[in-house]
């Protein structure tokens, strides 16, 4: 059967958000597979900060995305050739690089089958049983370190990682403070997901919105955000503090060095640890995560919401400025192609 591919190939450097004007959407016959590949139609394609940072020419944990090259991008799809013992047509797999395109030819090494979970949505192999709950779950227990009691601030908190981690937080026994945009966020963090408080940084100040909160100050920042809103919380570490610095996507669109913390001092008078980490490093250790967290979700002791956004590969560029403006629930997903 002869199909035709849809991809969005980078054309240039984005100068501030991004917009559908830095990439094509190109239209063009999908080969057949090799021997060892798969031809997989992608269903959803996981939208995520970092992606503004694949398309910057910014060193950093992957080479950019060339221009002319294919868009990168986590997907997950339907196998529909098979030329690899051990896929067969229909399985549903996460492929090696998905890219923003229907169809990927993906070599089948790199390809990981996913097994349906009862009551899961396919979409959260892409979110709390993804890389998001990887990210989440590692960034806190490895790098925050939370013992019970402790204060654990988490920015961007009402999004993707910044959830999980909250109430990952709260299950480990600490007392958590959630910051986001608005007060439907805000209101969220605090009902249903257990958080002790919440910071709505359009609203209020933030540094004096945590001395109202946890006038004790803050053993754990899981940062997000970057800025203003991680001064507030640094400024507030207390002796022997934690840093696990996630990302700082309120500087993703300047172009330049990613300004930290303005009193770099604070680090050495309050015995301070500040440790950027990177998911893709946890992989090895994926499945250990994958069952405590598929745990708390059967227990109902973690919940999540996935933001799917219709209409096809053709929203992508716009779909992704949502992240940088807030304008979505939950982990934010398109809809490439119909599920089977
Ligand atoms: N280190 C890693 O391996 C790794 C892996 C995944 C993600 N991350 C990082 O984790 C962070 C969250 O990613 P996510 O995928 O979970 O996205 P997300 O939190 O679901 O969405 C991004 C959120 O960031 C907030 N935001 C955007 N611009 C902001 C600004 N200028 N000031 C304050 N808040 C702002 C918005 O929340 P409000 O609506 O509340 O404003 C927005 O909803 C990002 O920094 C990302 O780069 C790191």
């Amino acid at each position: 059967m002869d199909r035709l591919n849809q991809k969005w190939i980078l054309q240039h450097r984005p100068a501030g958000g991004v917009s559908a004007a830095d990439l094509e959407l190109v239209h063009a016959p999908v080969p057949p597979p090799r021997d060892g590949e798969l031809l997989v139609r992608n269903l959803y394609l996981s939208l995520d900060p970092t992606n503004r940072l694949w398309m910057s020419a910014r060193e950093q944990y992957l080479p950019p995305v060339g221009i002319g090259e294919v868009m990168r991008g986590v997907t997950v799809g339907v196998v529909e050739e098979s030329r690899a013992d051990g896929f067969a047509p229909g399985d549903i797999v996460m492929p090696g690089e998905g890219g923003w395109q229907l169809y990927t030819i993906s070599a089948a090494r790199l390809a990981r089958k996913l097994k349906p979970v009862p009551g899961v949505p396919l979409t959260a192999h892409l979110s709390i049983l993804g890389p998001t709950g990887l990210t989440a779950y590692f960034g806190l227990l490895e790098i925050g370190q939370p013992k019970p009691g402790e204060v654990l601030v988490v920015s961007a908190a009402a999004g993707a990682v910044g959830s999980a981690v909250g109430q990952i937080g709260k299950i480990m026994g600490c007392k958590v403070i959630g910051i986001a945009g608005g007060p439907a966020k805000c209101a969220w963090l605090t009902g249903a997901l257990g958080f002790d408080g919440a910071v709505d940084y359009k609203a209020e100040d933030v540094g004096a919105a945590l001395d109202r909160l946890c006038p004790e100050g803050v053993d754990i920042d899981f940062e997000n955000v970057g800025g203003t809103i991680m001064n507030a919380v640094f400024e507030r570490l207390r002796q022997n503090g934690r840093m696990a610095l996630c990302g700082m996507i309120a500087g993703y669109n300047d172009e330049g060095p990613l300004p930290g913390p303005r009193d770099f001092g604070r680090i050495l008078m309050q015995r301070l640890t500040v440790r950027g980490f990177i998911v893709i490093d946890y992989l090895p250790r994926a499945r250990e995560a994958f069952t405590r967290l598929g745990q708390w979700i059967a227990e109902g002791r973690l919940k999540w919401k996935d933001h799917v956004v219709e209409g096809g590969l053709a929203g992508a560029p716009d779909a992704l400025s949502r992240l940088f403006t807030g304008n979505h629930d939950g982990k934010l997903l398109l809809r490439i192609s119909p599920e089977p």
